[in-house]
């Protein structure tokens, strides 16, 4: 199964997130020293995958001039001496062939991943990403899915588990145990009440999938908030074709949510051997 695109959706208005995100896209706020966005696509590099297709807006060029040169600022920097730092902002820019699509009104994920439909084509798999879900361990999370795909041929989603009163954020599968960490999927529902949740295993923003799916979310009428869920679409594909779902190991912070964000910021700073002792002692003066 050749998988060696992924499917980025951006083009949300990141509300829970301002002010902040008035003029800025959620998915450029820093996380420590880079933007959401670029430790969403090092994940997908990392994971063998080359060419990234943004579904953007009119407000989010930044977003893809992030990856591309800044050919003034590389000069400024080579004059100044700053090698360390040139090599940093070309590598980003030289990271992966980006694609950019526009989602012309943010009627949903599913909408967004719809309008990848043309570039995707017919025959392969690729990779979905959501542009604001950060994840690290010591298995790319995406990678975790794309070793499942091809081994299985079948789609396969990314899940975690969350606590109780967490489940009606995110959408919820019911699936059976079939070898430890992977569930063959029967039934997804986006936002149950707490309640009317099927299980405690939470649809993540890391999925793999077929090129199916581009019909099954044609067929598929808004959903929970008037929006085209990507969810809904996964149901019918499930039912089209059978659908995995994988336990991803590792950590993961929703960069719209601000307590994960901010706690995102902490973890990598800390991974930083020259701030670290500096920012502990800093950070223990404030916490009683
Ligand atoms: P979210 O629901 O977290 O993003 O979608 P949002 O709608 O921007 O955020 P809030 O709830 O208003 O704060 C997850 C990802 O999907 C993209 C977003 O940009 C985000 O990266 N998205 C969402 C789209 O590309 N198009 C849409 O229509 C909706």
């Amino acid at each position: 199964m050749k998988i060696d695109k992924v499917i980025i959706p951006v083009a949300g208005w990141g509300t829970r997130s301002l002010p902040a995100t008035k003029n800025i896209p959620k998915e450029m706020l820093p996380v420590y020293n880079k933007p959401v966005v670029q430790y969403v696509v090092e994940e997908a590099i990392q994971s063998g995958i080359r060419s990234v297709v943004f579904i953007t807006n009119r407000d989010k060029n930044v977003i893809e001039d992030h990856f591309d040169y800044n050919l003034q600022l590389e000069a400024t920097l080579e004059r100044n001496g700053k090698n360390e730092m040139l090599g940093k902002v070309r590598e980003v820019a030289e990271m992966a062939h980006i694609i950019s699509i526009r989602q012309k009104r943010a009627l949903g994920l599913g909408h967004a991943v719809a309008c990848a439909k043309d570039v995707c084509g017919n025959d392969d798999a690729f990779a979905v990403m959501v542009g604001d879900d950060l994840m690290f361990g010591m298995t790319p999370g995406i990678q975790q899915l794309m070793d499942v795909a091809r081994s299985e041929r079948k789609p396969v989603i990314g899940v975690m588990e969350v606590p109780q009163d967490e489940v009606s954020r995110y959408g919820i599968i019911s699936g059976e145990e079939t070898s430890p960490g992977i569930y063959k999927i029967n039934r997804l529902v986006e936002k149950p009440r707490i309640h009317e949740a099927p299980s405690r295993l939470a649809i993540v923003g890391r999925y793999v999938l077929t090129p199916d799916i581009f019909d099954c979310l044609e067929k598929i009428q808004p959903g929970h908030g008037g929006e085209i869920q990507l969810t809904d679409g996964l149901q019918v594909l499930a039912e089209k074709s059978g659908m995995l779902a994988v336990k991803i190991r590792g950590t993961r912070f929703d960069a719209g949510n601000w307590a994960e964000y901010l706690t995102a910021n902490i973890y990598f700073a800390l991974q930083d051997e020259e701030l670290h002792t500096d920012l502990v002692q800093r950070l223990k003066a404030y916490l009683h």
